[in-house]
């Protein structure tokens, strides 16, 4: 292989797009779209990692209130994910109204979950880290709700059936197809 040295931004692929929900004082919600999204511990506890910058409306928020809600939609959501992105909570856009989004009262915490969305993890913060360009914002999920149908006879999350939406470097991509059975 003949390799040249290429300038790194966002080099590990691929991730997820997450919606994340959080919420004001009042109650009043909110969702940002996130493609830095990982797990950081993965049984006991699970906890997961959002990437965050600083200028945006849902930093504040969820530094507040201290809860939020990972959910993550398929690719059939593409578009609403893109506009979530593009405009801020701050400006006073109700997002799930604006882009046509169903809220869906969790179980523990504030924060809404998005109807349309597969899945759907309630999360507790448990810390804050300052990384470079954005702040690590880290989650104990609390309870993870799954779609029924996503499951097959015996009982296994059907894979296939994901469908998520998932960034490599910049570009947006189908994913799904498994290639051996779990490893667990
Ligand atoms: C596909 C996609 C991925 C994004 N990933 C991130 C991210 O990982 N971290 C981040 O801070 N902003 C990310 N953004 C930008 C925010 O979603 C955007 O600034 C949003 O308008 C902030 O909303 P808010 O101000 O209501 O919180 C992404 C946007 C898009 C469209």
């Amino acid at each position: 292989m003949a390799k040249i040295q290429h300038h790194p931004t966002r080099p590990i692929y691929p991730t997820p797009v997450g919606l994340i929900t959080s919420c004001d004082a009042e109650g009043n919600p909110n969702i940002i779209t996130l493609g830095e999204v990982f797990n950081l511990s993965i049984k006991d506890p699970v906890w997961v990692g959002l990437a965050i910058r600083k200028a945006t409306y849902s930093h504040g928020l969820i530094s507040q209130q201290k809860e939020f809600v990972v959910n993550l939609p398929t690719t059939a959501l593409l578009d609403q994910a893109l506009q979530c992105g593009s405009v801020s909570g701050r400006d006073g856009v109700n997002k799930f109204e604006e882009f046509g989004l169903t809220p869906v009262a969790a179980q523990q915490v504030e924060p809404p979950l998005i109807g349309e969305c597969p899945i759907n993890l309630e999360c507790r913060l448990v810390n804050i880290v300052e990384v470079g360009d954005h702040d690590l914002f880290i989650g104990e999920v609390l309870v993870e709700h799954v779609e029924e149908s996503l499951f097959d006879e015996q009982g296994q999350l059907a894979l296939e059936k994901l469908d998520p939406i998932v960034m490599m470097r910049w570009g947006f991509c189908r994913v799904g197809e498994r290639i051996i059975p779990d490893i667990k």
